[in-house]
This record gives structure tokens, C-alpha cells and sequence, in this order.
């Protein structure tokens, strides 16, 4: 329903500390209300309290957005190298209201989005900036007689649609805009309707380090009215997305059916963490905890399936029971320093999670960690591992049968249903089972039409390099989980995605080749 809202609101962290965001659409380097009026309430998990309201766009906005976008690129405004380095500095300079805004919006723990968060989404805008000036084309021979010639010249394919989830809110926002403003892309940035706040304070540095109108516009909007108008827009080249896999299949359709804009789409999984008996319990205990308890297990890559060597199984589970009880520390404040764990992002994302841990208890699994929502306000969870699954029984083998009674309980089923093995649950949730055999747990972990992250720990180097080439999944992480670099690939194999964010293989994502074939003979080689 349209309403008047002030142009900025002013909030307050714990602490005292002010700050003012702005609540219009950004576009043409000015914020804007909603043509139509309409507005998004963003609620604050922790305290479950509606935090802002700001301006949310509709079809007619995103109309201006686009034409703002194609004027902006048509006149090839674009040029970014200086300006993206002066992006990162200024998201430097206020990185740490960055991080509490962060922890406000989506709950998250405030100390974890300024020591993970905000550095890794610096770096990433850094590491594009000076991409810009080393996208090149190749001389190809073609003619023995230095006659004709072929060249490539790489060009960017113009105006690119980016729809991102919630769950990092900067970190996504610096992955999709750092390799398309270095191609000479422009940039329609669709934050997720849960989490608007970061990327529009976000929009009040784009403006000041100078951006000319239009390179970057800034759209929150609800994903079936913005984000469905973004993926069907004629005018629209290329719609990069990162979400559920329900969502990607519908923006994937939108494309096909509108302009065949290109599509580049990560999905996320249901990631294998796998423990051999040679690897070292405690080390790897923190990485499998890290790996499933981060961000509350809101992470595309969460290693959600354990994986254990019979033979270690009960030391390993001792470890690992010590080291999740890190993760509810901070529970009931996200500012306190310390604080690791927090609430999941709104109260749809948690009732999902109690609705999956329900029948999983009723599919005879058995909780050996949590299992329960955190008695106190704010949508947490408890950190939770369901064991006692073996592979030919329950929980792991019917996930058929866990998805019907998921269908019966609740309303994510139309998510379900569009990737039939593998329960997406999206929270602090860890499924474990024994395995024997090296071969037998490759064939459990494949065993998904996911193929985002993997990971295994081991000392033994001869089964490193066999498993890590078995693995079915873009990114492999060996002795270690989770950790990612902003120049190495990151992507899904399967149902988890189409194309490679970060490294130099993004810029392929937001670039197009054009092959150029000279004769200068002046007519003599004909
Ligand atoms: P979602 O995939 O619907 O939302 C992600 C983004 O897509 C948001 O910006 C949303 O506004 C937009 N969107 C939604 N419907 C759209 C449409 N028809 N056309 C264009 N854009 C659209 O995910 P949601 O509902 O926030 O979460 C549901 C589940 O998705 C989670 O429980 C989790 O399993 C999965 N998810 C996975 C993420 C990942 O990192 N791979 C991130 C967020 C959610
Ligand atoms: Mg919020």
C-alpha cells in the first residue's frame, strides 16, 4: 500500500551509534521514491521489530531504471577503473557502520560481518578495480600472406540485471557489481526485499566516488514484482542471480521467454563434509562446525551433510558436540563481541528450519545437539546435529520420504519439489552419518543434484588427490572448509548453478567476444 515515508531514516546500534540510511530507489545517482508509492518493511531478526520502511520498486520503476541503465551504457559511461578503487577505499573508510547495519538488517553477528564480511567485500571490489585496464583481445593468424587478419576484441554485454539474496547482503553485492562495472558493464542492483539497508547506503558511496548517473541504480523490491520485471526486460542484456533454486529456475524462464538475455546463476547445495580416519578430530571438528554454523548455516556452500569414518565416528562426535557449543555464543545479542551465532533471517527461514528438524524426528533420526528454537526473542535456532543416520536407513536414503511428510508440514514444498533429492534447509542444521569404505561415502556425497562445495579432511596425501578429483562440486576444500579468495573461481556444478563467480572467470560472465576480420589487401588477395 502506498505511503509517505522520510527520505532518511536514522537508526541506532546497541551502542549508542547513529546512522542515517537513506530509504528511496537509487537511481540515476539520486534516491527517489517509488513511482507508485509502494514501500518494504525491513524487520530486525533479533529484535523481531520492523527496523525501516523504504521505497520498493515496482514495474514502472524499474522501467526508469532500465532506460537510466541504457543511457548510461549507450554513451559508454563505463570507463570504472579509478572510480571502483575509490569505492572500496570509501567502503574502508566506513566499513564498520557497514558491518553493524549488516548485523541490524539481517541479524547477523555484528563482529563476524566486520572481520569476514567487510574485508573479503573490499578486497573483492579492489581486486575488479584492477581488472578493468587487463581485459584484452587476441591477434589471430589467419593468412599466410599478412594479408587479412582476425581479432577479438572482448566487449561488455551492457545492462546487467543482479538479484541478490540476503544473507550477505555486501559480500554479494561486491561479487556481482566488482566484475561487471570492471567489463564496462552498467549495473541494476535488486537487493532482497528481507535485507534493503546495506546496499542502499552502499548506493550513497557509488554516488560519491563519482560514478557518472546511471553506471550503477539500486532497486529493492519484492523478488515477484522488481526481480520477475528485471528477468523478463527486453531492454535488459544479462540477469545474474543468487538465491534459491526455485527462484533461479523462474528467473532462468523469465529470460528464455522475454529476450534469451544471458543467465548466470549460483543456487547453492547440499554440501558433503567428509572425516577419514586419518584426519586430525579436532582440527577438522572447527572446520565442520565453522562450515555449518556461520551465518546461522544461511550460506550457499554449508557443509550440511557429515560424512564420518566409522572407525573414528564416536571421537569425532565427541569433538565436534565441544566445538558447536561455540555457536550459541551471543545468542540474544548480535553486537556483543564474541558473539558468533545469530537469529536466522525472518520467521519464515526459522520455521522452516523447526519444520525440518520435526521430521526428521519423526523419520526416526535422532538429535544428538540442539534440536530446538532458542527460548528467547529474536528467530534463532539452537545449533543442531541429527545423527544416528546410517546410509541405508532414514534420514540420508529417505529424503523421499522426509520431503512428503516436509510437503504435509509445511509451505516451502513448491522449493522442494524443483530439486527432488536434497533438502535445501538454509539453517544450523547438520545431518551426520558413518561411512566404511573410501568408495562408499564418494557415492553418498555425489549423491545429490547439487554440486556447490565439498570437503574432506585427511592425512593420507595418495586419498587427497583421489577424492578431491571423485568429488562431484565446484569448489573442493581439503583439510579446510568455507574459505574462499576473490581470484579463485566459485560455482556450482549440477542444479547448483550456471557460470563462475570471482577470479577472472566472472569477467566472462559480464563479457562478449567480437571477432573482427580485416582484409587490407586493398582487393589484391581476392
Ligand atoms: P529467493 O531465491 O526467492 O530470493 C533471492 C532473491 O531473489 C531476492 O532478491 C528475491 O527478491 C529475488 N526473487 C524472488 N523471486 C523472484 C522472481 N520471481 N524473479 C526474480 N527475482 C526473484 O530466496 P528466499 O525466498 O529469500 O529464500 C528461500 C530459500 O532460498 C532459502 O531457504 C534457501 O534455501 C535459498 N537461498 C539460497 C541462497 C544462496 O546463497 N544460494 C540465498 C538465499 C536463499
Ligand atoms: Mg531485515
Amino acid at each position: 500500500m502506498a505511503k509517505q515515508i522520510p527520505a532518511v531514516v536514522n537508526l541506532a546500534f546497541p551502542n549508542g551509534r547513529k546512522l542515517d540510511v537513506p530509504t528511496g530507489l537509487f537511481i540515476d545517482n539520486k534516491f527517489v521514491p517509488s513511482v507508485e508509492g509502494a514501500t518494504i518493511d525491513s524487520i530486525n531478526p533479533v529484535t523481531e521489530e520492523l527496523l525501516a520502511t523504504v521505497s520498493s520498486a515496482t514495474e514502472q520503476d524499474i522501467d526508469i531504471a532500465v532506460a537510466s541503465s541504457r543511457n548510461a551504457f549507450k554513451n559508454r559511461m563505463g570507463s570504472q577503473l579509478p572510480t571502483c578503487a575509490t569505492l572500496a577505499d570509501l567502503l574502508e573508510r566506513d566499513a564498520e557502520a557497514f558491518a553493524g547495519l549488516e548485523a541490524l538488517d539481517n541479524g547477523k553477528s555484528a563482529q563476524v560481518a566486520r572481520e569476514v564480511d567487510l574485508p573479503d567485500s573490499i578486497a573483492c571490489i579492489r581486486y575488479y578495480a584492477g581488472w578493468a585496464d587487463k581485459i584484452f583481445g587476441q591477434t589471430i593468424e589467419v593468412d599466410d600472406k599478412g594479408l587479412k587478419s582476425a581479432s577479438t576484441r572482448v566487449e561488455p554485454f551492457g545492462v546487467c540485471a543482479q538479484i541478490i539474496p540476503w544473507n550477505y547482503n555486501i559480500m554479494m553485492l561486491a561479487w556481482k557489481i566488482g566484475p561487471a562495472l570492471a567489463a564496462g558493464c552498467t549495473v541494476i542492483l535488486k537487493p532482497s526485499e528481507l535485507t534493503p539497508l546495506p546496499a542502499l547506503k552502499f548506493s550513497e558511496l557509488v554516488a560519491e566516488a563519482g560514478f557518472p548517473p546511471g553506471v550503477f541504480n539500486c532497486v529493492p523490491s519484492y523478488g515477484p514484482i522488481g526481480g520477475a520485471a528485471l528477468a523478463s526486460h527486453l531492454n535488459v542484456d544479462k540477469v545474474a542471480f543468487t538465491g534459491s533454486t526455485l527462484t533461479g529456475r523462474k528467473i532462468m524462464q523469465a529470460a528464455a521467454l522475454s529476450n534469451l538475455k544471458k543467465v548466470t546463476l549460483e543456487l547453492g547445495g547440499k554440501s558433503p563434509h567428509i572425516i577419514f580416519e586419518s584426519a586430525n578430530l579436532k582440527d577438522a571438528a572447527t572446520h565442520v562446525t565453522g562450515g555449518i554454523f556461520l551465518n546461522q548455516g544461511q550460506d550457499c556452500s554449508a557443509g550440511s551433510r557429515l560424512y564420518v569414518q566409522a572407525s573414528v565416528y564416536d571421537a569425532f562426535l565427541k569433538e565436534l558436540k565441544a566445538s558447536a557449543e561455540e555457536w550459541t555464543a551471543g545468542y540474544g545479542d548480535n553486537f556483543k563481541e564474541g558473539a558468533l551465532g545469530g537469529p536466522l533471517v525472518s520467521k519464515a527461514q526459522r520455521d522452516k528450519v523447526v519444520n525440518y528438524v520435526e521430521g526428521a524426528k519423526e523419520a526416526g533420526a535422532s538429535i544428538l545437539y540442539g534440536g530446538t528454537k532458542w527460548e528467547g526473542k529474536g528467530w534463532y535456532y539452537l545449533p543442531t546435529i541429527i545423527g544416528d543416520v546410517t546410509p541405508d536407513m532414514k534420514v540420508v536414503k529417505e529424503e523421499v520420504r522426509l520431503i512428503i511428510i516436509l510437503f504435509i508440514h509445511h509451505r516451502y514444498s513448491d522449493d522442494l519439489r524443483s530439486s527432488f533429492v536434497g533438502v535445501k534447509i538454509f539453517g544450523p542444521v547438520l545431518v551426520v552419518s558413518k561411512f566404511n569404505t573410501e568408495e562408499e561415502v564418494i557415492e553418498l556425497a555425489n549423491n545429490t543434484t547439487y554440486g556447490l562445495g565439498a570437503g574432506f579432511h585427511s592425512s593420507d596425501a595418495n586419498q587427497c588427490q583421489r577424492v578431491q578429483a571423485s568429488l562431484e562440486a565446484g569448489t573442493v576444500w581439503v583439510n579446510q572448509y568455507g574459505l574462499l579468495y576473490n581470484q579463485s573461481p566459485f560455482g556450482g556444478y549440477k542444479q547448483s548453478g550456471i557460470g563462475r563467480e570471482l577470479g577472472s572467470y566472472a569477467i566472462d560472465n559480464y563479457t562478449q567476444i567480437k571477432t573482427v576480420l580485416w582484409d587490407y589487401s586493398g582487393g589484391s588477395s581476392q
